[in-house]
């Protein structure tokens, strides 16, 4: 997955509220309750947060099963086998947004072309490669999952306490999973290779000239 910020996507950006045709039926845009103490509009606006971020996880896990199966050379071990607990993680939380858009009235849309119609970033575009090109191209995407987290903590720190609760929970741990792959290209100056690059592709090749 490419970062969110830097999308190179034409398609049309559908809201959460707006039905698809790749959608289930059972997805009915706005909801008919929503938990006690918000609105129903309320509700609607934390489930459409958190649809993005659901979104979110669940390429990202997908993308870190992708570069567990595909780094290959020196440090294949110790990036392949360091990359299987945040998968699990990463599972689990999509799991618990998923369930909070559903608690709050909601359908969680998790089917893989409701994903691929709402995402508005290209699929992660680094194949078959090195530790270092991975690591710095996971970099990058880690980079654009924080900035979306963040940004939907801040829509929904007035609107739902339980939510946003949710969402800075998650960053603890991503934000630490984010410095695992950092700390693989920091010098001992404190200075990252990946320095000033925004794109997976770019930071693999700055990571490695
Ligand atoms: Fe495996």
């Amino acid at each position: 997955m490419a970062t969110t910020t830097s999308s190179t996507s034409s398609k049309e950006q559908l809201t959460t509220t707006q039905i698809s045709p790749n959608q289930p039926d059972a997805f009915q845009g706005t909801p008919s309750y929503t938990v006690p103490g918000l609105t129903i509009e309320q509700g609607a606006a934390a489930a459409a947060a958190l649809q993005r971020i659901l979104n979110t996880y669940n390429d990202l896990h997908l993308t870190l099963k992708h570069v567990h199966w595909n780094v290959v050379g020196p440090n294949f071990i110790s990036v392949h086998e360091m990359i299987d607990p945040q998968v699990e993680t990463i599972r689990g939380y999509a799991d618990d947004v998923a369930e909070r858009i559903a608690t709050l009235g909601s359908s969680p849309q998790g089917t893989p072309g409701a994903l691929v119609e709402q995402r508005d970033w290209d699929d992660y575009s680094i194949g078959r490669a090195g530790a270092i090109e991975h690591l710095a191209a996971l970099d990058a995407v880690y980079v654009g999952v924080i900035q979306s987290i963040r940004k939907a903590a801040e829509e929904t720190e007035e609107l739902d306490d339980v939510t946003n609760d949710l969402l800075i929970g998650h960053l603890h741990e991503i934000e630490q999973f984010h410095w695992f792959v950092r700390a693989h290209l920091e010098n001992a100056g404190g200075v990252l290779s990946t320095t000033g690059e925004t794109t997976e592709k770019g930071s693999a090749k700055a990571a490695t000239s």
